[in-house]
């Protein structure tokens, strides 16, 4: 029987290190990682992934020095001028969440082109958070009744959430949309994560036993036809 298709969101972490201990500049880090991405969005769909999430640049990476932030969002730029035409190719309808205003023009082009370009492909979804804080866009739902129902109508539940580099924590990523997830975390630095990391995700994902608070798979067996003869109540007492 085939399953429905999952979302996965991924918090791509570990391209400094990954620079560091090579003696590379962290920057290099970022540049192996966009590879990385390509990869990654190219297996997804074979792995039944219908929507994919990945965290590209948080509201909180601002902090970061001006030469990172700079050479980060002109790598983003060329991710998405590179790519739009191989992802439309394949069938990728390529989104972006987060904020907008503070983009510079040439991503804000780029983005524009990819989404255009993407808009009819329906394989896979793949969305990129850039400039994006779960907090911000939570606390802007609340206070707007046009937002809140664009927020409620674009929360995809996500169900598997891994994040490489090691850390365990969320990093004010998709806090709402994540009440459910399976976290996966793995030690391995986003540069070095391949698509047999990401089939290992998705088994272990298949593994695990969602409750949704409600009582295990295995108390909700079919009931015997001896035990259906008498009342619920008597099986209970009994
Ligand atoms: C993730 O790698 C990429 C972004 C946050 C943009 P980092 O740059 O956070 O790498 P580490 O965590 O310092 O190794
Ligand atoms: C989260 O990683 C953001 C992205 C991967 C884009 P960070 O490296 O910024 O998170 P912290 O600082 O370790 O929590
Ligand atoms: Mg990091």
């Amino acid at each position: 029987m085939r399953q429905s298709s999952i979302h996965t969101a991924i918090i791509m972490d570990g391209n400094g290190r990954w620079a560091a201990q090579r003696g590379l500049p962290r920057l290099e880090g970022h540049r192996v990682g966009a590879e990385t991405l390509r990869h990654i969005v190219e297996v997804a769909p074979r792995l039944n992934i219908g929507v994919l999430t990945v965290y590209a640049f948080s509201s909180d990476n601002w902090n970061r020095p001006k030469e990172e932030v700079d050479a980060l969002l002109f790598l983003l730029a060329c991710y998405f001028e590179k790519e739009s035409v191989r992802l439309r190719d394949a069938g990728v309808r390529t989104t972006v969440i987060g904020r907008r205003d503070r983009l510079p023009p040439a991503l804000l082009a780029a983005i524009d082109l990819a989404e255009t370009r993407t808009e009819h492909c329906a394989r896979l979804h793949f969305r990129l958070a850039v400039d994006y804080s779960a907090r911000a866009s939570i606390l802007q739902a609340a206070g707007d009744d046009q937002l809140r129902s664009a927020f409620f109508n674009d929360a995809i539940p996500v169900d598997l959430l891994i994040r490489t580099g090691g850390e365990q924590r969320l990093s004010d990523f998709l806090l709402w949309e994540s009440a459910y997830a399976e976290l996966v975390f793995t030690k391995r630095m986003w540069p070095d994560f391949t698509p047999t990391d990401l089939r290992a995700a998705v088994a272990e994902f298949h593994r695990r036993d969602r409750r949704f608070g409600a009582v295990p798979q295995t108390f909700t067996e079919v009931v015997p036809e001896s035990e259906l003869a008498a009342s619920s109540s008597e099986r209970w007492l009994r």
